[in-house]
C-alpha cells in the first residue's frame, strides 16, 4: 500500500478521506498517513492523525502521495506551487463507481473525482481538478488546471473551461461555451453564453455581477 496524506482537514478533506476509504474497500491501495492543515488540530480527525501545518510537507524524506482537498482554485494553486519536495507525488483519486468513457479521456495528475460522476468521451482534464459528487462532463470538453466543480454540476459537450474556474453546486453549462480563467459560477446558475475571465456570474441565464 502507498502512504497518502490529505492537505486540508475541513469538510471536503474529510470527504476525501471517505473517498480514499471507498477506493480501499474495492482494493487496498492507500494507507492514510493523516491530514496537513495550517489550522492546528489537537486531536485525530475522523480517526486519522493531524500531521501539522503545510510547511512540514517540505521536510518529508520518504515517498508520499498527497491529495489537495481544497475547493478554492486560487488557494489550491498557491498550495500546490509551494510544494517542491521531490518525494511528493500527486495521484488521481477516482471513486470506484465513477463512469469514465474508454475513448480518449485524458487526466493529468492530482485530480479528485468523487462518487457519482460521469465523464463520457474525448475529454481532457488537466491537473488538480476537483469534480465533487455527481457531476456530469460531456463529450469534447476541456477542463484546465485547478478548476473545482461542486456537487451536481452538469457540463454539456464541447465546453472549454479555462484554468482556476469554480462552479457552484447544481450549475449547468450549455454546450460549446467557454468559461474564462478564474471565473466563479454561482450555485444553480445556467450558463447559456460564454463567460469572460475573472468574473462572478450568477442566475438563469448566468450573468456577471462582479469582476475580481
Ligand atoms: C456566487 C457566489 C460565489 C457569490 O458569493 P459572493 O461573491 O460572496 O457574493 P454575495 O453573497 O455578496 O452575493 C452577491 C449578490 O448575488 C446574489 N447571489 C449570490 N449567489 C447567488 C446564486 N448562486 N444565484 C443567484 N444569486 C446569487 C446575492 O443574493 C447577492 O444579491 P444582492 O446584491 O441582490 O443582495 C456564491 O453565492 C455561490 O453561489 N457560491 C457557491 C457555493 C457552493 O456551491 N458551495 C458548494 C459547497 S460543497
Amino acid at each position: 500500500m502507498k502512504d497518502i496524506a490529505i492537505v486540508g482537514a475541513g469538510g471536503f478533506g474529510r470527504e476525501v478521506k471517505m473517498l480514499i476509504d471507498q477506493i480501499n474497500s474495492v482494493k487496498s491501495v492507500f494507507n492514510i498517513a493523516g491530514f496537513y492543515d495550517d489550522k492546528e488540530y489537537s486531536a485525530d480527525i475522523n480517526g486519522v492523525p493531524y500531521l501539522g501545518d503545510l510547511s512540514k510537507i517540505e521536510q518529508i524524506d520518504r515517498p508520499l502521495d498527497i491529495v489537495i482537498a481544497i475547493g478554492d482554485p486560487t488557494i489550491k494553486k498557491r498550495v500546490v506551487s509551494a510544494i517542491s519536495n521531490p518525494n511528493i507525488s500527486f495521484p488521481n483519486l477516482i471513486h470506484p463507481g465513477v463512469l469514465i468513457g474508454k475513448d480518449a479521456v485524458a487526466l493529468g495528475r492530482g485530480n479528485v473525482i468523487c462518487a457519482g460522476n460521469i465523464l463520457t468521451v474525448n475529454i481532457a482534464v488537466g491537473d488538480f481538478v476537483i469534480l465533487n459528487l455527481a457531476c456530469t462532463v460531456g463529450h469534447d470538453t476541456e477542463i484546465n488546471d485547478y478548476c473545482s466543480f461542486m456537487p451536481g454540476v452538469n457540463i454539456s459537450g464541447e465546453v472549454k473551461i479555462e484554468e482556476s474556474v469554480y462552479v457552484g453546486t447544481g450549475a449547468k453549462i450549455i454546450n460549446q461555451l467557454t468559461i474564462g480563467e478564474g471565473t466563479i459560477v454561482g450555485a444553480g446558475a445556467v450558463v447559456s453564453k460564454s463567460l469572460p475571465s475573472c468574473c462572478t456570474a450568477v442566475g438563469i441565464p448566468a450573468k456577471p455581477i462582479k469582476f475580481h
